[in-house]
């Protein structure tokens, strides 16, 4: 791989010498720039960075491309740590329906919801789910995501399981950015299980795991822990059954209703616990705590119009917070980090750095991969985002929804 040098930037935006594993509290208001930089890349990796006015001049020439960045800002690619984009169809007839006055909760009522996205994944081949799986895959890089974790949960059943996560496995595979896959079975009862749900329980447990371990087709392990899905005891019994096998937790809690989710995912050690709508100030003081990240999925509570996480009050008690897309067919069909910033810093009153440092840093924390991604760091992946001419980073989230995106470079190389 060649090398390639921007200069004329006119910000390098999150730059990091020795980059923290995450930042908390007041900490995410700070965002290190460099103005007037320059960035070096080699062999697909951040190799050095600095102020156009001292810079060291090119010894090596020989196979060097050079981009003139005048006006234009660089950032770190987004890490999307919480997206279901390995689905099968769409589910734009609920959006109608819910237009019409019917609530997420009573469409899934209805055999709509999750169960309706898992009875079409059933139906679809591996092919073709991993040809409908890629085009969102490739959008979301478009949109400047350069670091995804992804689940499975539309399958409820060893087969149709097993079948998403080779899906994401094939993806990991393709190397274009780097991919965590993670097991969500504990994402809704199928209906051959309706009234027997320890007997689900047990096939995910007993079946479902050994599997999947045996394959390694999973890095983390999560449940819906929520009113009408998986109880706070049952999500400690298979989050433990998970660390058995090597996954690490991860948990949907309080999203729809305080269920406990936060302090049993905390409990069990849990890397990262999302969503949070109905998160009280007793988990406030827990999180404070513990190691498990945090995350707000404002796509989510926009789409549902749920209550908003406590984002600002977490902040100012201290806290990390990190932000992901959620995108999945059911409650958030974007993948645009972009925007989620937006909803950041206008609902949540985040600021454009909060929101900043929630999408990189802290949300690179969330699937563990701050040492790959997250900033501008040397020996981190090159993946970053050139923006069209701009003023400022501030522009991104307030200009909402616009395409603010020149160029998305893929371990150095310009991706789209
Ligand atoms: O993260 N909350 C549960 N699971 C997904 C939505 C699933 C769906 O509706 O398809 C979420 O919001
Ligand atoms: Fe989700």
């Amino acid at each position: 791989m060649g090398k390639l040098l921007i200069k004329n930037i006119k910000n390098l935006v999150q730059v990091r010498e020795e980059a923290p594993v995450k930042v908390s509290g007041k900490e995410m208001a700070v965002l290190p720039c460099v103005e007037n930089a320059w960035l070096a890349i080699d062999n697909g990796l951040i190799a050095d960075y600095g102020s156009m006015d001292d810079f060291p001049g090119i010894v090596d020439w020989k196979d060097l491309e050079v981009i003139d960045a005048s006006d234009r800002i660089i950032l770190p690619c987004y890490a999307d740590s919480h997206t279901h984009i390995v689905y099968a169809g769409n589910r734009e007839g609920e959006f109608v329906d819910r237009i019409n006055g019917l609530s997420y909760e009573e469409v899934a009522k209805r055999g709509g919801g999750i169960i309706n996205s898992v009875q079409l994944l059933r139906k679809t081949s591996e092919e073709e789910l991993f040809q409908q799986s890629l085009i969102r895959f490739n959008e979301i890089i478009k949109l400047g995501t350069g670091a995804v974790e992804i689940k499975s949960g539309y399958g409820l059943s060893l087969e149709a399981e097993l079948k998403i996560l080779r899906v994401i496995k094939r993806i990991k595979d393709l190397n274009i950015i780097p991919v965590k896959a993670t097991f969500l079975g504990a994402h809704a009862i199928p209906p051959e299980f309706k009234g027997n749900k320890e007997g689900y329980i047990d096939l995910l447990i007993n079946e479902m795991l050994p599997a999947i371990a045996k394959e390694k087709l999973a890095d983390y392990i999560d449940v819906f822990c929520e009113k009408d899905y998986f109880t706070a005891a049952e999500t400690e019994k298979i989050l433990l059954a998970g660390k058995k096998h090597g996954l690490v937790g991860k948990v949907h809690a309080e999203q729809l209703s305080h269920s406990n989710g936060i302090k049993t995912a905390i409990k069990c050690d849990a890397i990262s616990v999302d969503h949070l709508e109905y998160c009280n100030d007793s988990d406030i003081e827990e999180l404070l705590k513990s190691k498990t990240m945090a995350t707000v999925l404002p796509g989510a509570a926009f789409f549902l119009g749920l209550p908003l996480p406590p984002a600002r009050k977490m902040i100012d008690a201290g806290l990390a917070i990190a932000f992901a897309s959620d995108y999945n067919p059911g409650s958030s069909p974007s993948g645009n980090m972009g925007f989620m910033m937006s909803l950041g810093c206008i609902q949540y009153k985040l600021t454009p750095e909060e929101v900043i440092n929630a999408t990189t840093i802290n949300s690179a924390y969330a699937m563990n991969m701050g040492h790959k991604a997250g900033s501008i760091t040397r020996g981190k992946l090159a993946n970053f985002i050139l923006t069209k001419k701009i003023n400022s980073y501030g522009f991104i989230p307030y200009s909402f929804s616009n395409d603010h995106i020149e160029n998305v470079f893929i371990n150095g190389k310009i991706f789209s």
